[in-house]
């Protein structure tokens, strides 16, 4: 009988030497913290499809804040729900909106320790919940890219670092930049939704924010879930537009997008841990179906083998003192 020569056990025996050879390493420096503003709560509102996330008050927002700073968590993406919608989305790009505050606020507590990430979109906003402006029933491409001009220069205007255009319009990356240098923010950055996919992984995220269309659905803008090379297509427009960062969204479904972006381009990517990857998590941990601790851990450290340089996700809070237990 021969034996193995070659025994791929030898450097799986402790957990010491299991560390130093993991290749991939999640850190909770690598972790964007989501968050959602919102105008009309008087205290935190919980989220039923994500149990443990919060809609916040204004007040409320600098202390969760510090919470994730707490564990290593620099880097915030706000989402805001204004007290009234409209046609329009007018409440995204007021100077006194709720996300404008909200930026304020956080700059004026933590200045460059923390980077602030605004999502430039309108379906918040909107009373019909499409992410851009509508003409018979159609959302209008370039009347929607001024309004996101607009916003993207009023949250630069309150001291953002970072400008997230999610609305998946075309061209938005290129006018976003343009409104951007005009006003005088050259060094603000762009972190684009560049393949954002039309998932049924937002629901909870909608529900968060109220946004669910109320006619139709967001898949003549958002992407088809069965093509590859379209999103290598968006990401590589989005970055001859001035990306600074391209984003992949969802993650969970989409690391072959994430790890081909990888290979064939040199921006950091990040990668969107959804509302619904979250609220899988959460369910079939509360049902004691899943061990939520190292679930969390095993799938953000796969999102960042696939190649994420960046993960936004709601489990950030969490992620450091997790990492010390296993
Ligand atoms: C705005 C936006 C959405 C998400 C992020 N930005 C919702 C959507 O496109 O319907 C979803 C994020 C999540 O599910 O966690 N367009």
């Amino acid at each position: 009988m021969s034996f193995p020569q070659v025994r791929m056990r030898r450097l799986r025996r402790t957990p010491a030497l299991r560390n130093i050879l993991n290749s991939v390493k999640l850190q909770p420096s690598d972790l964007i913290y989501p968050i959602f503003v919102d105008e009309n709560a008087k205290k935190p509102i919980p989220i039923k499809t994500m149990p443990g996330i919060s809609r916040l008050p204004l007040n409320e927002v600098t202390n969760d804040v510090r919470q994730a700073m707490e564990q290593d968590v620099k880097a915030v993406i706000l989402f805001g729900i204004p007290a009234k919608k409209d046609e329009i989305g007018s409440g995204a790009f007021a100077n006194d909106g709720i996300v404008q505050k909200a930026i304020h606020k956080l700059k004026d507590e933590f200045g460059d320790e923390l980077v602030v990430i605004a999502d430039i979109c309108l379906c918040e906003y909107t009373n019909h919940g499409h992410c851009g402006s509508l003409k018979d029933g159609e959302v209008q491409n370039d009347q929607t890219l001024e309004i996101l001009q607009k916003i993207a220069v009023s949250q630069a205007n309150a001291g953002s670092d970072i400008a997230a255009p999610s609305a998946m319009m075309d061209g938005q990356v290129e006018s976003i930049r343009e409104a951007l240098d005009d006003s005088g923010f050259d060094q603000n950055a762009i972190m684009a939704y560049s393949a954002k996919y039309a998932s049924s992984f937002y629901g909870p995220f909608r529900d968060a924010a109220d946004s669910t269309p109320k006619f139709g659905s967001r898949k003549s803008y958002q992407m088809s879930w069965g093509n590859q090379k379209e999103a290598m297509r968006e990401i590589e427009l989005d970055i001859n537009e001035g990306a600074d960062i391209v984003m992949v969204k969802p993650a969970l479904a989409y690391m072959d997008i994430i790890s081909l972006a990888k290979t064939k381009f040199n921006v950091p990517i990040a990668a969107y841990n959804v509302s619904g990857e979250y609220a899988m998590i959460k369910a079939a941990a509360q049902n004691g179906w899943i061990d939520e601790k190292t679930a969390v851990l095993e799938v953000l450290t796969g999102m960042k083998r696939a190649g994420a340089n960046l993960i936004i996700t709601y489990f950030a809070k969490e992620v450091k003192a997790w990492l010390n237990h296993i």
